[in-house]
C-alpha cells in the first residue's frame, strides 16, 4: 500500500461523492460536474504510481486508487483490440480512458426481464472516447461493454459500490446472459 495519500486523488473522490449526493439520478449534472476532477486525474503522469493491486474482474491488470465503502476508483490495462464483456452493475458507475482510446456502448434492457436467461438489450449510446472524456451510467441504464481501440489503454472507473459478487453477462446479439458467481458461470438466475 502506498504510503502517500495524493491530494489531488482524495479531492477527486470527494468530489464524485459530493456529486452523486447532489445531483443523484441526474446523469448529465453529475457528468458535467465530473469533467474537472476527473481531468486532474487524467493530467497526472504518476498515477499508476499511486495504485496499489487488486483481483481483476475482467483483465489481468487492475488497481486501486480510491476505495472507501461508497466508492471505488479502478484502473485496468487494456491491450489493443481486447474487449470488455457486456456486464451490468446495480450501481452507477463512471469511465474514463487514462492513456489510449475506447469504443465504449451503453445498453438498457427493453424486455420483462421475466424469461431467465433470456434479455433484449438496446444500444442507448456508443461512443469513442479519448482520455476525460467520461461515459456515466447509472442504474437502470447500466449495462456496458467496451474495447481498446490503441494498444496500452488505461481506463479510470468510478464505482459507487464493490461489483455485486452476483453478476449478468450479456450476449446482445443472442439476446441471453449468463451469471457470474465470483468465478463460476452458471445459466439464468
Ligand atoms: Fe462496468
Amino acid at each position: 500500500v502506498s504510503e502517500e495519500v495524493d491530494n489531488d486523488v482524495r479531492e477527486c473522490a470527494r468530489e464524485a461523492l459530493r456529486l452523486i449526493d447532489q445531483y443523484e439520478g441526474d446523469v448529465s449534472k453529475i457528468k458535467e460536474g465530473l469533467v474537472a476532477p476527473v481531468r486532474l486525474l487524467v493530467d497526472k503522469p504518476d498515477l499508476l504510481t499511486l495504485s496499489v493491486y487488486r483481483e481483476g474482474n475482467h483483465v489481468g491488470f487492475s488497481r486501486y486508487l480510491y476505495y472507501d465503502p461508497g466508492l471505488a476508483i479502478i484502473m485496468a490495462h487494456l491491450p489493443k483490440d481486447s474487449t470488455i464483456p457486456v456486464h451490468d452493475h446495480g450501481g452507477w458507475e463512471a469511465l474514463t480512458p487514462y492513456r489510449g482510446l475506447i469504443r465504449h456502448s451503453l445498453y438498457r434492457r427493453v424486455d420483462e426481464d421475466s424469461v431467465p436467461g433470456h434479455a433484449r438489450l438496446e444500444v442507448i449510446e456508443e461512443r469513442v472516447l479519448n482520455p476525460g472524456d467520461i461515459s456515466l451510467l447509472v442504474p437502470p441504464k447500466d449495462i456496458h461493454g467496451w474495447s481498446a481501440l490503441k494498444d496500452d489503454t488505461y481506463t479510470i472507473a468510478f464505482l459507487g459500490a464493490e461489483f455485486d459478487q452476483t453478476r449478468r453477462y450479456y450476449q446482445p446479439d443472442q439476446e441471453s446472459y449468463l451469471i457470474r458467481d465470483q468465478k463460476s458461470w452458471r445459466t439464468g438466475r
